[in-house]
């Protein structure tokens, strides 16, 4: 008998787990600060509705039905269906997907955790704006350091991991997500008397399309092409509906994973409003509580993946308690990375399981050395010297850090390229296959029994959406890929 969860709180816990992480609190304050804020948030919310929700339903429902990791899984439900087997494909672009988000995921969440030992020694006291970007700069620079976080954070998902899925993650969310919740009211709370809260309201709810549809370099100036002409780009889109993919964790197996082991008698459809809802409302808190902090502080939006190591530190620099608030902050944004990174491995440790019969333990220590070395590309992508816009070091080939000019597609650092391939390609089209598979190729009545929804009029409109909207829209973004080539 397959190992299923504790109860159906259980699974919640978990699913929530995986979702909400460094997507939420890290990724989507400086996405929406660099795409322009308003425009992008609002593309992001439709994504997450339109497409989100319903391949939530569909991914935890193939997993349910599947009963094993997302390879084999796919592979049993195709000759269920009577289709090729080819659809386990989605399996496997899905553990090549998770593994790739690892590898940067460890070394941002390995950032997180210095920055906890940071916090707790009182560096960030009274510091002034500079005196903050130059600690993030003393850490980002240093390879070693940056190196050494990231093998610890690796380390401690592989024992996680090893130590099987349900115990660890069971504990860590019922606590300590709870909490983080309630400190990032605190701090948007500290936010709205800082200064900056109406003009990052304004910032983040009041659409400003131009700053969303026309390419702008890192310090938020327009480009212009040979007529003098802003240049339009739909790369703003795609990184919204890529993240709406990411910060779900969907289009990759992980939800399929966490659904194969949820029991026959639990309402899909709530679980997945429920994880939706959370999910979306922690990264508008996170936006709430950074912003502010931002516009108060003269500081810029579109700063990049250091906006919450630039911001964050000065509200625990100048509240009362800062020092212990501060502390627990990253403390609990590390186990929220953690479980978001036990849910990324999971696919491939349990294919390696079960279809190479590896025991638990070898099978995460193997999967965790793969992507501990994939990490490397993101540490030195980060690091080396800059001499005007070129960063040098040993990937310098393959581009340079690009602080001026954000054109040409070449010119993103590895990272960056991860990061754009992963989220915003990847898991879209393991998306739209979840979408199309769940939607067309498998019998109604086997999807219609697996959601059993009490009301009869969900079905049809979840149909609706897995067979025409959300691929649909997933396909008209991607249309325009060979335009984000180029700008
Ligand atoms: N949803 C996680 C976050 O927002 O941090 C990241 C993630 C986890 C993405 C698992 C994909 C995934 F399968």
């Amino acid at each position: 008998m397959k190992r299923e969860w504790s109860s159906r709180l259980t699974f919640i816990l978990a699913a929530v787990g995986s979702a909400v992480g460094l997507g939420n609190i890290w990724k989507f304050p400086y996405i929406t600060g660099e795409y322009g804020g308003g425009v992008f948030i609002f593309a992001y919310l439709v994504c997450i509705c339109l497409i989100g929700l319903p391949i939530m339903l569909a991914e935890i429902a193939l997993g349910r039905r599947g009963k094993q990791s997302p390879v084999n899984t796919m592979f049993q439900l195709s000759q269920e269906a009577g289709a090729h087997p080819a659809w386990s494909i989605l399996g496997w672009s899905g553990m090549v997907a998770g593994c790739l988000i690892l590898s940067y995921y460890s070394v941002i969440a390995g950032e997180v955790m210095a920055y906890s030992f940071r916090a707790s020694s009182g560096v960030f006291n009274h510091q002034s704006v500079d005196g903050v970007k130059g600690i993030l700069t003393s850490l980002v620079s240093d390879p070693e350091k940056l190196l050494a976080w990231h093998t610890i954070f690796m380390a401690l998902t592989v024992v996680a991991v090893a130590r099987g899925v349900k115990g660890g993650i069971e504990k860590a969310v019922t606590f300590l997500m709870p909490a983080l919740f309630v400190l990032l009211l605190v701090l948007v709370g500290y936010a709205m008397n800082s200064g900056g809260f109406e003009q990052a309201l304004d910032f983040m709810f009041t659409p400003d399309a131009d700053k969303f549809f026309y390419a702008r370099n890192g310090l938020g100036e327009y480009l212009m092409d040979a007529e003098g002409e802003k240049i339009f780009t739909w790369k703003p889109m795609m990184v919204a509906m890529g993240h709406a993919f990411f910060t779900l964790s969907l289009g990759m197996g992980a939800i399929m994973m966490y659904g194969s082991y949820l029991n026959r008698h639990v309402s899909i459809g709530q679980m997945a409003l429920v994880i939706v809802t959370l999910d979306t409302v922690v990264a508008l808190l996170a936006g709430l509580a950074i912003f502010p902090l931002v516009f108060a502080n003269g500081l810029n939006p579109a700063a990049g993946p250091g906006l919450i190591f630039e911001t964050l530190p000065l509200a625990f620099g100048n509240m009362a308690g800062g020092t212990f608030i501060g502390t627990l902050f990253f403390v609990l944004l590390f186990f929220a990375a953690l479980t978001s990174a036990i849910s990324l491995i999971e696919p491939t440790v349990a294919w390696l399981i079960e279809s190479k019969g590896l025991r638990r333990i070898k099978a995460a220590v193997w999967t965790g050395a793969v992507i501990w070395f994939i990490g490397l590309a993101t540490i030195f992508s980060m690091t080396g010297t800059t001499i005007g816009d070129i960063t040098e070091n040993l990937l310098s080939w393959v581009g340079f850090s690009d602080t001026e000019l954000k054109a040409g597609f070449f010119k993103y650092n590895l990272f960056q390229i991860i990061e754009f391939f992963t989220a915003s390609i990847m898991l879209p089209i393991g998306g739209l296959l979840i979408a199309i598979f769940s939607g067309w190729v498998m019998h109604q009545d086997s999807t219609e029994r697996e959601f059993s929804f009490r009301s009869r009029y969900v079905y049809p409109v979840w149909q609706v959406m897995v067979r025409y909207v959300s691929p649909f829209l997933v396909f008209m973004v991607f249309l325009n890929i060979f335009d984000i080539l180029e700008f």
